[in-house]
């Protein structure tokens, strides 16, 4: 049989990169090619332990490039955290950034540069286009297996006072450069290497439902669930074994491209509702948030939600009846989101019945949702999270 394809036009855009073993040592060599004289190293505080940023600080040494570092950030960063950076880079006078980290660092980083060349403050570019000139140069080298920022075009910052995050988004967010280092990867906790796997699979699987999805963008998100569903539970298991952790970077690499094109859905704009009130985790909301979503979704793409069980190892018969698929696939879901350690409801780490109409009020206004399959109403979403509340199956 022959697939049908999409002809409508889509558009791919996606950074120069660099995947395997040693690929944080070519920093120097990246950022001199670029005409860096001094870097403002935007580091996460938790991995400076594991000498990563430090590696990456005499590679550029090693190319000449001086550099200024950046830590002040939290995992969720805050718009005043940005706006602090933005004064170190120019303080420092530096031309170029390099983000070495989780999301959170390079989520940091792009947010300063744009800052910096644009002279306003971060709030203001809110949504789709709304930077005029790009930021400078930024090379990423991601240590977490997840977040996809080191090809995306999205920056996530939590607005602080209205306690929302916003989502920047545009070819101007996507770096110049990454190297993506399997080695780095190594020194994740496994509730870390849990909760950005299942983030990684939620980009996966947003993309693959989104109704901006594409042929190339199903290639990678196809692609990312198998290979999270093959190796996310051995890099769990031994931190140390490189056919996982290398197996997930690139999983997540494939789920950054994905979504990045593709666009995400509902499971994204009630996480980052989540996030902005709660200060949670962000992959750990995505994974409590993912079969409540898709038992929401189902029905507007069934043999897409369909595919996503059979990756993840759900068996039906093809003939099966829709609600026999259905229970089926979000079994698999569930069965997968248990095994990597999430067994919790949002009841469970604090999220009351008295937060969900503000939650969703919130989700409603997050870009994300456009790109969802079935579009839900306040009612809907707050449904949504009063199920999530609980665990259930
Ligand atoms: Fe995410």
């Amino acid at each position: 049989m022959r697939d049908d394809i999409l002809l409508a036009m889509r558009k791919f855009v996606a950074p120069e990169f660099v995947f395997g073993n040693g690929a944080l040592t070519l920093a120097g060599r990246q950022a001199a090619g670029l005409g860096v004289r001094h870097a403002l190293l935007v580091a996460d505080s938790g991995i400076m332990d594991f000498g990563w940023p430090q590696q990456v600080q005499e590679s550029l040494d090693a190319s000449g490039v001086e550099t200024s570092l950046f830590t002040a950030f939290s995992s969720n960063p805050r718009d005043h955290e940005v706006m602090a950076g933005s004064h170190v880079f120019d303080d420092a006078g530096c031309d170029a950034l390099v983000a070495v980290g989780g999301g959170s660092a390079m989520d940091c980083a792009k947010a300063i540069g744009i800052v910096s060349v644009n002279k306003r403050h971060i709030r203001e570019f809110e949504g789709v286009d709304n930077v005029e000139r790009p930021g400078p140069p930024l090379l990423c080298v991601p240590t977490t297996a997840g977040t996809g920022a080191e090809v995306s075009q999205f920056a996530i910052i939590t607005d602080s006072e209205r306690r929302v995050k916003i989502a920047i988004a545009g070819k101007t967010l996507i770096p110049d450069a990454a190297l993506i280092d399997p080695e780095t990867t190594v020194t994740m906790p496994g509730t870390l290497t849990a909760h950005t796997g299942l983030d990684a699979l939620t980009h996966a699987m947003e993309a693959y439902v989104s109704n901006a999805n594409s042929p190339m963008t199903d290639l990678l998100a196809r692609e990312a669930i198998r290979l999270i569903a093959a190796h996310l539970l051995p890099a769990m298991r031994n931190p140390k074994d490189m056919q996982g952790r290398g197996g997930m970077l690139l999983a997540s690499l494939y789920a950054g491209m994905a979504f990045s094109n593709a666009i995400l859905g509902a499971v994204h704009a009630m996480s980052h509702s989540l996030g902005g009130l709660f200060d949670l985790p962000h992959g750990l909301c995505n994974a409590i948030l993912m079969d409540h979503v898709a038992r929401y979704n189902f029905s507007a793409a069934p043999e897409r939600y369909a595919d996503i069980g059979r990756l993840l190892g759900a068996r039906f018969d093809a003939a099966a009846a829709p609600e026999e698929k259905k229970e089926a696939v979000l079994a698999a879901m569930r069965d997968f989101k248990r095994a990597a350690g999430v067994t919790m409801g949002l009841a469970e780490i604090g999220v009351g019945p008295e937060a969900l109409a503000q939650l969703a009020h919130n989700a409603l206004d997050d870009p994300c949702l456009l790109t969802n399959p079935r579009q839900p109403s306040q009612a809907d979403i707050e449904a949504i999270y009063e199920d999530a509340r609980h665990t259930n199956g």
